[in-house]
């Protein structure tokens, strides 16, 4: 038997903070510049996921949606997640987006379908592991049918979208590149975080965004499983507290379904402080 299953989530979370704030408190004070990050507000979102034309566009994708066969809870965005990112992405009209953390290929279909109709897309996904590796077929353990280059080619974005096999922070300190939006849903431990948003920053351009994944807000349960990822939120409080002028905006419920039957999301932007 496995008996870590007969801990209590609440007592899991604990643990888990005690030693994520432990690791975080190593990380050197880090600088963050703001200049770039779009202002966005509760209303601007409010538009977004209520748009008549993006989800006219959504619901023309469902038969090639059904075609991905992509897995629920094995770790790729839900699909209310991958409704979300669709939306922001079409809305915020972004052409250029760098993901940090591939997995199954979840998000990055559904950020290739938003971009594939923009003159000059460009997707970078960057995962610590070969998720494309032609031998061991990561993605089949996980139950998902289709890699997510063949994902990806099946959305018709082989030509724009790049696969990157890195640790992010290596990445993304030697990217040369700039995007409109960073999808950030890699390594969620508090120390990763904390440096990988000053390092998305410095890769923005001009009115860019930053979406979190896996934020909880002051680490409480978003679902009914009881379940706390804690690194997101003490991260960011950190640079908070530091009087970085940024702060997180969580998508909260979405006009949709996300998972274990409710409308609430993990997702949260990053936004200029007193922004919303
Ligand atoms: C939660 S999964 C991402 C899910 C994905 N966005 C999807 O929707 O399918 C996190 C991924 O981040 C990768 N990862 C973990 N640490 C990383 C790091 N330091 N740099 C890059 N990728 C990392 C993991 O290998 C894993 O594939």
């Amino acid at each position: 038997m496995n008996l870590k299953r007969l801990i209590p989530h609440s007592v899991k979370t604990r643990y888990a903070i005690r030693k994520e704030s432990s690791q975080l408190k190593q990380v050197p004070k880090a600088t963050c510049d703001v200049g770039n990050l779009k202002t966005l507000t509760a209303a601007d979102l409010y538009q977004i996921f209520n748009s008549e034309t993006i989800t006219s566009d959504w619901n023309g994708l469902t038969p090639l949606r059904e075609e991905f066969k992509l897995p629920n809870l094995k770790g790729g965005v839900n699909p209310g997640d991958q409704r979300a990112i669709y939306h922001l992405l079409k809305g915020l009209e972004a052409q250029s987006v760098l993901e940090i953390g591939t997995h199954i290929g979840s998000s990055t279909a559904h950020i290739s379908l938003a971009l594939r109709d923009q003159p000059h897309p460009k997707l970078i996904t960057v995962d610590i592991k070969d998720v494309n590796d032609p031998h061991s077929k990561p993605w089949i353990a996980l139950n998902s049918q289709y890699s997510p280059k063949e994902l990806v080619d099946k959305v018709g974005g082989s030509a724009f979208v790049d696969f990157k096999v890195m640790p992010s922070l290596d990445f993304m300190r030697n990217c040369q590149d700039k995007f409109d939006f960073i999808f950030l849903d890699g390594d969620h431990r508090a120390f990763t975080v904390y440096q990988e948003i000053p390092v998305a920053l410095k890769l923005l351009n001009p009115g860019g965004v930053i979406l979190l994944h896996d934020h909880f807000p002051e680490n409480v349960p978003l679902w009914s499983d009881g379940k706390v990822s804690p690194g997101t939120f003490l991260a960011t409080q950190r640079l908070k507290n530091e009087g970085h002028s940024l702060d997180i905006l969580p998508l909260g419920e979405l006009p949709w379904g996300t998972k274990l039957n409710s409308n609430v999301t993990s997702l949260a932007l990053v936004t200029a402080a007193n922004s919303h």
